[in-house]
């Protein structure tokens, strides 16, 4: 589903250049549980940022599906990203003056969908992440693990076929991050989305099916368990 081929990526940083990437080669299948593993620096959130058409790239190839991204100007970058990713951030980045139910419905409102197909849409991946009866909270009022379930939710909503979460759990105890992690899994292989996740956290790299090890811009191992 997902072909990376030699991709680079350096940042200017004043007179000198990081090499954030140095040349990325790997190929993720559809359904798969993947963790991008590594030591904060080692480029998971370049390589997050750039699968999901968030950043360019310098040089090599990123396939998603039979779609190019390095090849794609900006606007058809947002159009890929609306209809076919869903993205979950470390700081959960909801609109705080909206409510759980509306957060959630925001991707789907975007894609032009009439409110009588947003809403059992909604309520049903609301009552899936366990937030029924808080529709209507906004995320002030709700804990951290809750709105991080609103997140997941609305990356979920309109069944992309890649979420992206770069260092879910990083703001949550653990045993709260365990949590959502069980909860990624169970949509997972519920939906059967393809999962590429980040993270330093040695308890979220247990969860993984398959781990990438990133170290200075370079995969440096890859494990796949069952
Ligand atoms: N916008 C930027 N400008 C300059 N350097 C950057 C920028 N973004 C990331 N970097 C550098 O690229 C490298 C990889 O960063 P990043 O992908 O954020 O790593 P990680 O997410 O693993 O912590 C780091 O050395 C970081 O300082
Ligand atoms: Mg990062």
């Amino acid at each position: 589903m997902i072909e990376i081929k030699n991709l680079t990526k350096d940042y200017q940083s004043g007179a000198t250049v990081v090499k954030a990437l140095r040349g990325i080669t790997v190929d993720i299948d559809s359904g798969e549980f993947t963790a991008i593993a590594g030591p904060s620096g080692s480029g998971k959130t370049t390589m997050l940022n750039i699968i999901g058409c968030i950043d360019s790239l310098d040089s090599g190839t990123v396939k998603i599906g039979d779609q190019e991204v390095s090849t794609m100007a900006k606007v058809e970058k947002s159009y890929f990203r609306r209809e076919n990713l869903g993205f979950i951030f470390q700081s959960y980045n909801l609109i705080p003056v909206l409510t759980a139910y509306e957060n959630v419905a925001f991707p789907l409102n975007l894609l032009g969908l009439s409110e009588k197909e947003i809403k059992p849409r909604v309520m049903q991946i609301l009552k899936e992440v366990g937030l029924e009866g808080m529709e209507n909270r906004i995320p002030s009022k709700l804990s951290g693990g809750q709105q991080q379930r609103v997140s997941i939710a609305r990356a979920l909503v309109k069944n992309p076929k890649l979420v992206l979460a770069d260092e879910p759990t990083a703001n949550l105890d653990s045993n709260t991050g365990r949590e959502i992690l069980d909860l990624m899994l169970k949509m997972n292989e519920k939906h059967n989305t393809t999962f590429i996740f980040s993270t330093h956290d040695q308890m979220v790299m247990e969860c993984a099916k398959r781990l990438l090890y990133l170290h200075d811009g370079a995969i440096i191992r890859d494990e796949r368990r069952e």
